[in-house]
């Protein structure tokens, strides 16, 4: 027949959905910005009791909005309930950086979260569940949900630079008045903080008649050594400054192009940024949740092989490797 048959729907949990990257999030997801506009889904949303009233608020106002995809709602307090048979989960939950603060400051109180929702995820979701880790630390919150969700793979539990990423991306387009869309192949290495390691070593534009390197477009090695690394680095805290509220509608967004990427697959001769466990490659130390450039096929990722790695970029690689050991142990610490 012509008539293509309908998808079955995808069941994608939100963790902390009453909140501010919640609010941004869900329509989005409900709107096919994740999964693709034939792909219906239903939401898991979960949040914690004294905000449960604002969450019931949220999935009525989903039901109000329309969304020809969304296929059914659940919204729950009970973690179990949350995550039974979801497919995607989008891990959100937990307690945000206040001005001054560094993301590890919100180590001990977020840490403690993930251990206990590994359990739920991985006794109730649906095999082959996919993870994205959004809350801060966001690298230890992801390494601690593997270490208590031993039977998930590892392969399937990453943690979101992605927004890193589009920063990247987006100081680029600015500095050279470019279009976004084309400048591509940044890096962010390491951790999603102040140690992370923008790189545009590799990072091209698009041009009339194939591409050009951004190093050579830009042609100021101190601006991309110096101010770029660092305005990257410190965005998330210069959004707090001028909001009073961390980022919301750039890391909603982000993490659906994280999770749409995974999926349905990166565009062929670009890479993406994604936390995800380490293998050892390029020296990274194995067993940290990592950010590393990848590509995505079929569903699954894998890290790009074979970059080169000046001396400038390998020290930048190891501190925030360095930063990420030390995160792991403070992360045992607090369990313990
Ligand atoms: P928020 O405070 O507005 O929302 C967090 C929600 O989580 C709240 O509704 C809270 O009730 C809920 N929550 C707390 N404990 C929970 C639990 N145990 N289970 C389920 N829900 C729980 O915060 P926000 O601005 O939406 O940010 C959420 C997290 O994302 C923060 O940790 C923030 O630092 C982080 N973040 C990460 C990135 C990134 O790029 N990785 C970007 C922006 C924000
Ligand atoms: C961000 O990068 O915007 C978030 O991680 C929020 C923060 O604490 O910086």
């Amino acid at each position: 027949s012509k008539v293509p048959m309908a998808k079955d729907p995808v069941r994608v949990l939100v963790t902390g959905a009453a909140g501010q990257i919640g609010y941004a999030l869900v329509p989005m997801i409900a709107r096919g910005v994740m999964l693709g506009p034939d792909q219906p889904v239903i939401l898991h949303l979960l949040d914690i009791p004294p905000a449960a009233e604002a969450l019931n608020g949220v999935k009525m106002e989903l039901i109000d909005a329309a969304f020809p995809l969304l296929k059914g709602v659940v919204a729950t307090t009970d973690v179990i309930e949350a995550c039974t048979g979801v497919n995607i989960a989008v891990m959100v939950g937990g307690f945000p950086r206040k001005e001054g603060m560094e993301r590890k400051d919100v180590m001990s109180k977020n840490v403690s979260i993930y251990k206990s929702q590994a359990s739920a995820l991985e006794q109730h979701a649906a095999a082959g569940c996919k993870v994205l880790v959004v809350a801060n630390p966001a690298n230890t919150n992801a390494l601690i949900l593997k270490e208590f969700a031993p039977s998930i793979p590892e392969k399937n539990i990453t943690c979101l630079t992605r927004l890193d990423h589009n920063r990247a991306l987006g100081q680029i387009s600015e500095r050279l008045n470019v279009q976004v869309s084309d400048v591509k192949n940044v890096i962010i290495w390491g951790n999603h903080s102040s140690t992370q390691y923008p790189d545009v070593s590799h990072a091209t534009v698009k041009a009339q008649h194939g591409e050009n390197h951004v190093r050579e477009l830009v042609a100021d090695d101190e601006w991309l050594r110096g101010e770029f690394i660092t305005t990257v680095q410190q965005r998330g805290a210069a959004i707090i400054k001028a909001r009073k509220l961390s980022s919301a509608l750039s890391a909603a967004s982000s993490a659906c192009d994280h999770i749409r990427d995974w999926v349905l697959g990166t565009p062929e001769g670009t890479w993406v940024s994604m936390g995800v466990y380490s293998d050892g490659s390029y020296n990274v130390p194995a067993g940290l949740i990592y950010s590393f450039p990848v590509t995505c096929r079929d569903g699954e990722w894998s890290i790009v092989q074979g970059l080169s790695i000046d001396e400038f970029s390998r020290k930048k690689l190891d501190a925030t490797a360095q930063e990420l050991s030390e995160e792991k142990a403070l992360a045992y610490s607090c369990l313990s």
